[in-house]
């Protein structure tokens, strides 16, 4: 059996998302994996986290205490998204790896600039876009890059998700467009649903570790919720510098949990669906329909672990090479939300909102989402050309 490196793991934000990384780490046996230590600013974390007192994990208030008498071979940092920026620097100098959740911090100017510092350090960074990771997105990139399909014709995709106060709540950054003088410009765009477009930039790269750049993205942005400074629904069209456009659709606004993911990857020999009905109801997998009539699912292969990130960036710090979502593959959606973010805000206007929920989490949504949206997805339209009727 292959003689397995233990590797040191410095955990960086375990209050939000952060705890998927401490529960696998702590309830799994992942081998000759320790976590040496957590960066964590909340109050009574060992409270909150009896885990931490049990496994004898101490814990710090900032990265540079933590490498004052320890080292890590891989940081993983999942905390607000201002703070990406110096913590990767930080750690990627203290000689760490890094995994950092997306997006990889908050402007392609120092996305370039970590990139700069992982060749002089020598170590990697790693971006916690996990549809990257999976096993059968992995396949059917390498079965693109093969020319199975042919040249890509077009992408859509939609994916919403409700959220209400409770989630605005949760932290002092969510939905904001400015933290500290930093553009955080938090969003379902930049945030719980940035994943399906960030995805399709990915499936066009040219190569496995890059992703399609941009050279247009334009769209329209709208705020339905008045409590919150950005935007919470968004129709994106994009077009790659090789020419093929993007079209997504996202937005919180909604009655229902979620709607999507859906998406369509229209190729010369083919189109790959996902969440498409056949008739039997919407299949949630990838499948494709090639145009000579035989079909290629990737449900069969399986997708591997639900946090397969953590489990490449270890394996990527034992072997030295680099898992395969890079800066670079982050860049196109980092580069989307800078665009963006020069649009102007349209608010809904009040007689299409609806209010719901109770005390503990109330909702705002847009009474008309679900059948704009999927219209706008279904004929690669904006809001405005679908006669919407949000800002009257
Ligand atoms: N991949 C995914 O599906 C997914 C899902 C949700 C969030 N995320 C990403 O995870 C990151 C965190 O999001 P969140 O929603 O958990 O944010 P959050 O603000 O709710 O939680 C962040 C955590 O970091 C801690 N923190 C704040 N400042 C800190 C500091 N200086 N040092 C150490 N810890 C600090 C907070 O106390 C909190 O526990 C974001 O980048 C977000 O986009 C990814």
């Amino acid at each position: 059996m292959k003689d397995r490196k233990s590797v040191k793991i410095l955990l960086i934000g375990i209050g939000g998302y952060g705890i998927n990384y401490l529960k696998e780490l702590t309830e799994k046996d992942l081998g000759a994996v320790v976590i040496e230590g957590v960066c964590e600013v909340m109050p009574e974390v060992y409270e909150q986290f009896p885990v931490l007192k049990e496994k004898n994990i101490p814990v710090f208030q900032t990265p540079e205490e933590f490498y004052k008498k320890h080292m890590a071979d891989l940081a993983v940092v999942s905390t607000p998204i201002h703070l990406h920026y110096s913590q990767i620097k930080t750690c990627l100098s203290k000689g760490s790896n890094v995994l950092c959740e997306k997006p990889v911090c908050t402007s392609v100017k120092g996305a370039k600039e970590l990139i700069e510092l992982e060749r002089e350090t020598g170590h990697f960074v790693a971006v916690g876009y996990q549809l990257n990771y999976s096993r059968d997105v992995l396949q059917m990139k390498k079965d693109i890059l093969s020319g199975l399909f042919g040249r890509p014709v077009q992408m859509k995709a939609l994916h919403a998700m409700k959220r209400g106060s409770a989630y605005y709540k949760r932290n002092s950054w969510a939905g904001k467009i400015m933290v500290n003088d930093c553009g955080v410009h938090d969003s379902p765009f930049n945030n719980a649903c940035a994943h399906q477009f960030q995805v399709m930039t990915f499936l066009l790269g040219s190569k496995m570790d890059e992703a399609a750049m941009l050279s247009k993205v334009t769209g329209e942005l709208y705020r339905a919720n008045p409590g919150i400074e950005n935007y919470d629904t968004a129709s994106v069209k994009g077009e790659t510098a090789d020419g093929v456009p993007i079209y997504y659709y996202t937005t919180h606004n909604l009655e229902r949990k979620s709607f999507g993911p859906v998406s369509e990857y229209r190729f010369e020999l083919g189109t790959i669906y996902y969440g498409k009905d056949f008739g039997d109801g919407p299949v949630n997998e990838y499948v494709a329909v090639m145009n000579n009539g035989t079909s290629i699912s990737y449900g069969r292969i399986s997708k591997g672990e639900r946090m397969q990130k953590l489990y490449d960036a270890i394996e990527s710090t034992r072997d030295r090479n680099h898992p395969v979502c890079t800066i670079s593959c982050a860049i196109p959606h980092l580069e989307a939300v800078e665009e963006l973010s020069m649009l102007p805000i349209v608010p809904v206007s009040e007689g299409m909102i609806k209010w719901f929920g109770d005390e503990d989490d109330r909702y705002c949504c847009i009474k008309n989402a679900e059948e704009v949206l999927e219209q706008c997805y279904l004929n690669q339209l904006m809001p405005k050309e679908s006669g919407a009727g949000w800002s009257k």
